[in-house]
């Protein structure tokens, strides 16, 4: 798949998810097989710009791969600023949020609420578009609620005014994360546009990315939990849909060299104090992945031995205590 001039090495794309696609989870991402990996979503309003987790989240020199980055925000005028800064700063591709549920977003008419109101869709494309000799993408999900579904309404005004790619979370505002996601609808955007079209939500296996890719006909598709504490479904992915077999589930000694890289480039990016509390949320999400999916390991250590190793971690305050704790857990094995 091309995003304007950019071509995707893997239909696989990481999904935008404020506070977890920070740039070392998106260096690792792309490191394992994802063609494309989204920032978290920035805010247009440049009175915030000047917090800590804004300015590390305007860091975009070093990232690995394609630099997309997204902006959130309800003004034209605004978000058209925003993308010019964040296009000067290095980003490669501006992704528009007009997805995100969240209460304290959407009351100020951005992500999903922008949904109800066409015509500002169409306003900010137009401002974005125009600001930028970059892509633009645009980030939606199926519509406000189960009566107002328009997402074909919103894609078509979406390729009419530029945007070069959408990603479709198949679920509705109000839906938030709840029941599953609507493929048929993401079938449906994907016939009326001729622009590519990323099928996302729930998708967190190889056998399930082959089936949402043949059912909607999307072009990519995007994962976005799936990925937490299991970056390697990129490669996984990668390979069931070059091979039509499943690749073997990484070995222990290539996991614990995963995770202990992951939390030192943590520690690093963040600092000691932030980083040790950003590594306490990826090292629960191995630790309950390798539970789930590595037979090997699974035999040999329970949930109730996951939760108290994650509970003793979680209390862990420093940078060195939490990578000998790692080492302590990774040896006995
Ligand atoms: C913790 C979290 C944070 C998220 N942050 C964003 C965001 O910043 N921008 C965005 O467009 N979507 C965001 N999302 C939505 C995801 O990009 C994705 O659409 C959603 O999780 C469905 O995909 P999945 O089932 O593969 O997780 C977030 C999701 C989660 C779980």
């Amino acid at each position: 798949m091309k995003i304007g001039s950019y071509q995707l090495n893997s239909q696989v794309i990481l999904a935008p998810m404020a506070g977890i696609t920070d740039q070392p989870f998106r260096q690792l991402c792309c490191r394992l097989g994802a063609g494309l990996a989204v920032s978290e979503m920035l805010s247009s309003n440049p009175k915030v710009w000047d917090t800590d987790k804004s300015k590390l989240r305007m860091l975009h020199g070093d990232s690995a791969g394609i630099r997309s980055v997204q902006i959130a925000g309800s003004c034209p005028d605004e978000l058209a600023f925003a993308a010019k800064v964040n296009a000067d700063n290095g980003a490669q591709i501006i992704d528009i949020n007009m997805g995100c549920p969240a209460k304290k977003v959407n009351k100020k008419l951005a992500g999903s609420a922008l949904l109800r109101e066409p015509a500002q869709v169409e306003r900010i494309i137009q401002s974005v578009v125009a600001a930028v000799d970059i892509p633009v993408t645009l980030k939606i999900r199926t519509g406000w609620c189960e009566d107002t579904r328009n997402g074909i309404e919103i894609a078509k005004i979406a390729q009419d005014n530029g945007i070069v790619s959408l990603a479709v979370h198949g679920r509705t505002r109000n839906d938030f994360y709840k029941g599953h996601a609507e493929y048929n609808t993401i079938k449906a955007i994907k016939a009326s546009v001729s622009i590519p079209v990323v099928a996302n939500g729930d998708i967190t296996s190889p056998e399930k990315a082959l089936q949402v890719l043949n059912h909607t006909g999307a072009d990519a598709i995007m994962i976005g939990r799936g990925a937490q504490g299991r970056p390697w479904i990129f490669r996984e992915i990668n390979h069931f849909l070059a091979t039509g077999t499943k690749l073997d589930a990484p070995s222990l000694s290539e996991v614990r060299s995963i995770v202990l890289n992951h939390v030192m480039e943590l520690h690093q990016f963040y600092g000691d104090f932030t980083g040790v509390r950003f590594a306490r949320k990826h090292v629960s999400w191995y630790v309950q992945n390798l539970i789930v999916t590595n037979e090997g390991f699974s035999e040999s250590f329970t949930l109730d031995q996951g939760k108290s190793f994650r509970s003793i971690f979680n209390g862990l305050e420093s940078t060195s205590e939490q990578l000998e704790a790692l080492n302590v857990f990774f040896d006995g094995f």
